[in-house]
């Protein structure tokens, strides 16, 4: 029997990315022996908090610990913010999902839209370790906006930046970025996209036309995050598949998108009470249910 002690799930570490964009290393030494790139856990911050999934963005096997990079977009992830190093998160589950198949395609690219690159990192620094060739393709609303931009410098053979405003590399989406390259000549073996469903749309129709192998890295509601509840429920290929047993990988070119556009956005305007409920009560929460060292 393995015991379980005081220290699991404690914030070892703690960084501010970008505005709303975090970056936390967890104390969980059984999760860190067993994940992969492209798991994901599921936590609660505290006892009362609904259930949300992350992808695990790293791991160390030797002191234990996984990282997590999330964006404050509602009550949950505000709540999981606002912890800090030493606390507590109430429970982890993991590594949930199926792990990306990493191999030697020759050049991988990823293209991650906002938070995206959360998703994509670990694979990045996996896809480069087995030989391929990595480029990047990254993009944000704003300059300050954009996450993880040094780490995949270092990683990737070459980086790639859009901003919807300019502030940075080219003005306008990742997809155009992408279409320009590929039209000038430039090739992909294996496209990874990962982000707003909707640019992952676009990707997908471009490197249809390109015939390159494509993965998106699905996000859509999760709740128990086992296969029981069918909140991720998708259609991938004519066929009903659950992100959270099947995925969150799937072959892009098969994914209907528009009906994950339409399942993803069912729950916006309670997500928006709720969120504005929240932020009316934040200041006088009390936390005192997590622990502080
Ligand atoms: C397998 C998987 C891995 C994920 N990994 C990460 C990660 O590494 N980093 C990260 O920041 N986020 C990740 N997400 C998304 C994250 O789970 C949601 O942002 C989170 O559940 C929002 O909870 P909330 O209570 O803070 O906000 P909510 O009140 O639930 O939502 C606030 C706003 O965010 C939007 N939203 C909610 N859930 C999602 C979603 N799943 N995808 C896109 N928009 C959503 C809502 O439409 C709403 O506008 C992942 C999702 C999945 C399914
Ligand atoms: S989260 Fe419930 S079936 Fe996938």
């Amino acid at each position: 029997m393995r015991i379980i002690n005081k220290d699991f799930n404690k914030i070892i570490d703690k960084k501010i990315l970008s505005q709303d964009v975090k970056w936390m290393r967890i104390y969980h030494p059984f999760i860190a022996e067993k994940a992969q790139p492209g798991q994901f856990i599921i936590l609660r911050p505290l006892e009362d908090s609904e259930r949300i999934p992350l992808t695990i963005a790293g791991t160390d096997r030797v002191a234990g610990t996984i990282e997590i990079i999330f964006q404050e977009v509602g009550v949950t992830t505000k709540q999981l913010g606002m912890l800090e190093v030493g606390q507590i998160i109430h429970n982890v589950a993991g590594p949930l999902g199926r792990a990306v198949h990493i191999e030697k395609y020759g050049r991988v690219v990823l293209i991650t839209g906002g938070v995206g690159a959360a998703f994509i990192y670990w694979m990045a620094k996996e896809f480069k370790n087995k030989g391929n060739s990595v480029w990047a393709v990254m993009g944000a609303r704003s300059a300050n906006l954009l996450i993880l931009e040094n780490e995949m410098n270092q990683i990737c053979d070459k980086v790639l930046i859009a901003t919807d405003d300019g502030s940075k590399g080219t003005k306008g989406f990742v997809t155009k970025v992408l279409e320009d390259a590929l039209a000038s000549g430039e090739r992909a073996d294996l496209a990874i996209c990962a982000g707003p469903v909707m640019m992952m749309k676009n990707v997908a129709a471009i490197t249809k036309k390109y015939n390159i192998k494509t993965i998106a890295s699905l996000n859509p509601i999760m709740v128990d995050g086992t296969g029981m509840c069918g909140g991720c429920r998708v259609t991938v290929g004519e066929k009903v598949m659950f992100a959270c047993v099947d995925g969150p990988d799937f072959d892009a070119h098969q994914v209907d998108f528009d009906e994950l556009l339409r399942r993803t956005g069912f729950y916006k305007k309670h997500e928006q009470c709720s969120l504005e409920r929240y932020m009316k009560t934040a200041s006088s929460k009390d936390f005192s249910s997590t622990t502080k060292v």
